[in-house]
């Protein structure tokens, strides 16, 4: 099995071009089989979770052609199916934005329930009360959802929870439904506006996408569109975050830097310097950081996908800081791995309470879902010592060739399938 293998202790150093947002280019993905046209999409992160979804356009029959690694040209034309139920989509939780595509497009579709992270219950009862308003009838059975509906017509839908999955798909549904939609308390976050701003590019006509009250008058018909997706805040978020736990000096490109505030806030906030430009951000830590108390929330809150990168961080900063998840309660399973490696961190409820420790050391840790391995990966980088992260899996459905941009900042990281290539990694770094 695949791990990564780290000897920590160096300061990452340098500049790193960000890529595309998956969790974007999850639900343009989707969209793109909303129209008979064919779309071209550029910007789309090469990682496990999109090529799943590429993998299901296909296998309902729709085409997908690649132009470069990260440009695609897809076509729903002879889409003969609209049934995705195979094992593989079950691993990934976007799968659902199928649902809210193919019965805005053909008015039906069938399912797998989405699996996804384990971070948290993760019900999808918002969606459901959406497709349900806007005049679809909702099974489910046999682990699979399915959505149909005579016609489609608009509704007035107040979500009960804040969800970007749920305003996703509620929105591309509605962008095909009879009449006008309104979606109050939707979501805001900037992978929201990235979708909208596709689907009207498709035709669509959607107002409002980044405040919470989303209008839609749906449409007959999408066309075809290129679209480039928006740079990816979290994958940004993290590499700042490596910058600052290793007491680097990075700078991210290709960036919007407001979709980073949050970030870059809480960063200052423990003692990082933070210089912005058009669409770069650099961070430069050389002084020790302090501790600070930080909450999740929805956009533009501080985000929940980089909740386990701040908490490593501030694991190692001076005094006691407190970090609340208020998105998803299961989302602390990094802490155990965290203490092996030192820290000192104790999780009552959604709160985590961190003594920052002078030191980590290096250990034998699992990634135990996406963010909390990245967090982990950039903590053993800052370790003194030798790591390997198991179940590395997780961390590569989102962020594409991780190790390759560690290694250009100066980590010392590498990809090891057997101890013959750990004992290797080891003479080679000395
Ligand atoms: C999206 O998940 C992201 N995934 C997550 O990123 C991200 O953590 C999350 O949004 C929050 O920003 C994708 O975009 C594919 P939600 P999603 O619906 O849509 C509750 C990553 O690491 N809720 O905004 O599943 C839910 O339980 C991943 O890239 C309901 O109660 O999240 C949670 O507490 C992990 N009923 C809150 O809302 C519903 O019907 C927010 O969830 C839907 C959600």
């Amino acid at each position: 099995m695949e791990q990564y293998a780290i000897k920590g202790g160096n300061p990452l150093v340098g500049e790193v071009e960000i890529g595309g947002a998956k969790n974007a280019a999850l639900g343009i993905l989707a969209a793109t089989v909303m129209t008979d046209d064919v779309c071209v999409i550029e910007n789309l992160p090469d990682v496990r979770d999109t090529n799943v979804m590429l993998q299901a356009i296909t296998s309902i029959g729709g085409s997908v052609e690649s132009i470069d690694r990260h440009t695609y040209r897809i076509s729903g034309k002879n889409i003969v199916d609209q049934t995705i139920d195979e094992d593989y989509i079950k691993k990934i939780r976007a799968s659902y934005y199928f649902l809210g595509a193919l019965l805005g497009k053909y008015k039906n579709a069938r399912v797998s329930l989405p699996g996804g992270c384990n971070i948290g219950s993760r019900p999808i009862d918002q969606h459901i009360k959406g497709f349900k308003a806007l005049g679809a009838d909702v099974t489910i059975g046999g682990g699979v959802i399915v959505v149909e509906a005579e016609r489609l017509h608009g509704a007035h839908i107040y979500m009960d929870v804040v969800s970007v999955g749920a305003t996703i798909n509620v929105m591309m549904a509605a962008a095909m439904a009879e009449g006008q939609t309104t979606i109050e308390n939707a979501a805001k976050e900037p992978h929201v506006v990235d979708v909208a701003n596709f689907l009207n590019t498709m035709g669509a006509n959607i107002k409002g996408a980044g405040t919470d009250v989303i209008r839609i008058k749906g449409v007959p018909r999408l066309h075809g569109s290129e679209y480039t997706i928006i740079p990816d805040q979290i994958e940004a978020g993290t590499f700042m975050f490596a910058a600052a736990i290793t007491r680097g000096d990075i700078t991210v490109k290709n960036v919007i830097p407001k979709h980073l505030e949050a970030i870059s806030a809480k960063l200052q906030e423990i003692g990082c310097e933070i210089d912005e430009s058009d669409d770069a951000v650099r961070v430069v830590a050389t002084k020790q950081l302090s501790h600070t108390h930080v909450k999740t929330l929805p956009y533009p809150g501080f985000p929940t996908d980089m909740q386990p990168q701040i908490a490593v961080t501030l694991g190692l900063s001076k005094g006691t800081s407190i970090v609340t998840e208020s998105i998803f309660e299961n989302r602390f399973k990094y802490v155990d791995e965290l203490a092996r490696m030192g820290a000192s961190i104790k999780v009552e409820g959604n709160t985590a309470i961190i003594d920052g420790v002078g030191k980590y050391t290096g250990a034998s840790i699992v990634a135990p879902d996406l963010r909390a391995g990245a967090a982990l990966v950039i903590a053993a980088l800052a370790a003194d010592g030798f790591t390997t992260v198991e179940d590395i899996k997780y961390i590569q459905r989102g962020y594409e060739d991780f190790h390759l941009k560690l290694q250009s900042l100066g980590g010392m990281i590498d990809i090891v399938d057997s101890d013959k290539d750990i004992q290797k990694f080891k003479l080679k770094i000395g």
